[in-house]
């Protein structure tokens, strides 16, 4: 049987600084399997970095808490860990390159240093050097960089270096949050291949964060989609982007492909995400939503079944919502089948 390298059930977590709450994740799941390629979509403000630092210990402490639910990494619950067992965690199992390898990269110490100090953390009898070079193969960079600067390097190849620096640990999952979103078309196309590349000769289980469905299809077995702290749908790729069961979802597609609808305009999703300010006590996504039932603003919707392995948080989905009518299954079946239409 595969191993569960990740598991997030149900949950919530608030930011208490700047003089008010944000529950900024309210009821995310997340399951990540040994080798797999997941994908987490939504928009912005959702909480996808929020999950993505949640589940590396990389949240501030003193203005971040935990309010609901579990992180577990290889087995281990890291829900109550301190920054000491995330250092180690970090240094094992689990590594995250973010989009903006600039602050991420100390701009005053040589690549090959950076690269070096972090495999001593996970193994100090080591050979660096040799293992500094190897790490510069596998990101198909020059050995010459070794002596370079960050500021001396191309964007594609700082968020190289910072892919040897997260793979010095062999982790078993890498996060990876919009890693090519500052980057060109081309160096993007480019980032992306190595990351599916070692992601497959690693055996490495790999969490991508994109606003890019494209990307996400091209790269991920499995997609989460997010809305307002909550994840709203997940299943295989396939099923999400082809067959989304969501409405949200629905309007996320049909606004990435840029279509416009009879009135000559792009397809939106309309209407304002909700304030995250207090915990969000109906469906999060029921004021846009034009499916919407009375039950929808009474009850939160859980993840539901929509078919095997998609789950979807949407009350058509259940076959007694809250006590509202049931939907036969063919309603349902066809209601997926038009998405994204
Ligand atoms: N350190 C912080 N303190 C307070 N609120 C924060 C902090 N970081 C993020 N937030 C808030 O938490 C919510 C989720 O933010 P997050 O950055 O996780 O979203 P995201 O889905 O990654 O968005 P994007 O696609 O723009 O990167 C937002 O309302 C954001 O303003
Ligand atoms: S639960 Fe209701 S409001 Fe929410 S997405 Fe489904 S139909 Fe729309
Ligand atoms: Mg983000």
């Amino acid at each position: 049987m595969t191993r569960t390298i990740l598991e997030v059930d149900r949950l919530a977590l608030v930011y208490t600084g700047r003089g008010r709450d944000v529950n900024a994740i309210q009821d995310a799941s997340l399951l990540v399997k040994e080798g797999e390629a997941i994908g987490v979509a939504g928009e912005s403000g959702s909480g996808k970095s929020t999950l993505a630092r949640a589940v590396m210990g990389l949240l501030p402490p003193t203005t971040s808490r935990i309010v609901g639910g579990r992180i577990v990494v290889e087995g281990v619950d890291a829900t109550g860990f301190g920054p000491s067992d995330w250092q180690s965690l970090r240094g094992s199992s689990v590594a995250m390159v973010f989009q903006d390898p600039l602050s991420f990269l100390n701009p005053v110490v040589r690549v090959g240093r950076q690269i070096a100090e972090g495999i001593a953390l996970q193994d100090p009898h080591a050979d660096r050097k040799a293992r500094t070079r190897e790490l510069l193969e596998l990101v198909k960079l020059r050995p010459s960089v070794i002596d370079a600067y960050p500021h001396e390097l191309s964007g594609g190849m700082r968020q190289r270096v910072m892919l040897a620096i997260a793979l010095g640990c062999r982790p078993r999952l890498l996060v990876a949050d919009e890693p090519t979103t500052a980057l060109d078309v081309t160096t993007q196309g480019e980032i992306l291949a190595l990351l599916d590349e070692l992601r497959r000769t690693l055996g490495m289980a790999l969490v991508l964060i994109s606003h890019d469905l494209g990307v996400l299809r091209r790269l991920c077995d499995r997609i989460y989609v997010m809305y307002a702290g909550h994840t709203i749908e997940t299943g295989r790729t396939a099923q999400v982007l082809g067959a989304p069961a969501h409405p949200y979802t629905r309007g996320l597609i049909a606004a990435s492909r840029l279509t416009r609808g009879p009135d000559g305009r792009f397809s939106t999703i309309g209407g304002d995400v909700p304030s995250l300010q207090q915990r969000i006590t109906a469906c999060p996504f029921q004021p846009r939503c034009g499916s919407a039932m009375p039950v929808c603003a009474e009850m939160p919707p859980f993840l539901d079944t929509a078919e095997p392995d998609h789950l979807g948080r949407c009350w058509l989905l259940t076959p007694e919502p809250g006590g509202a009518p049931a939907l036969p299954p063919d309603t349902r079946a066809s209601e997926a089948r038009n998405v994204g239409a």
